[in-house]
């Protein structure tokens, strides 16, 4: 049997656009308590989601704050400029309402990452309030919980 190419198969997709959102004291990893977080800085880690974006052609773009209201804007805007969603939200994965209300009202897939794993940890960081509406949770890789989860978004991207 003779397989035909489909001509719409050789049709370029449009790269699935993700984003990448740091929280609250992300933007000092590498120097914060490393035997919990690592060594490896923010730049480090945002090198390394790069790399593996155009490995995936993954259009990719990425923010950190330590404002909650700042991280509820970024993911306002991604409701027209992503198809997928990876967070560390940080101390306020465990607190923040209006992070949570953000991600649902963007309706986008949401993978939640951290670099440590928290359920071996404190009590008050196994409750996550982003756990519930994520597509999936990766904890305790590293700068791999990120790549993982970039990994994750790229399989799980509804593109608009
Ligand atoms: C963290 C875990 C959180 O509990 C903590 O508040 C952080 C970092 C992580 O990546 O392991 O700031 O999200």
């Amino acid at each position: 049997m003779v397989l035909k190419a489909n001509p719409r198969s050789r049709r370029k997709q449009p790269a699935s656009r993700v984003l990448v959102l740091h929280g609250p004291n992300l933007n000092l990893v590498g120097t914060r308590e490393p035997g919990i977080y690592g060594r490896q800085t923010l730049a480090d880690i945002e090198r390394r989601l790069h790399e593996l974006a155009s490995e995936l052609g993954v259009a990719l773009e990425t923010f950190q704050s330590n404002s909650e209201g700042k991280l509820v804007d970024r993911i306002q805007a991604a409701r027209e400029s992503a198809d997928a969603i990876v967070i560390n939200a940080g101390a306020y994965t465990h607190t923040s309402v209006a992070i949570r209300d953000a991600l649902l009202a963007a309706e986008l897939p949401v993978v939640e990452v951290h670099l440590s794993n928290t359920y071996k940890r404190e009590a008050f960081r196994h409750h996550s309030l982003i756990a519930d509406i994520a597509v999936g949770q990766i904890v305790g890789f590293g700068v791999h919980s990120y790549l993982l989860g970039l990994r994750a978004a790229a399989l799980v991207a509804r593109r608009k």
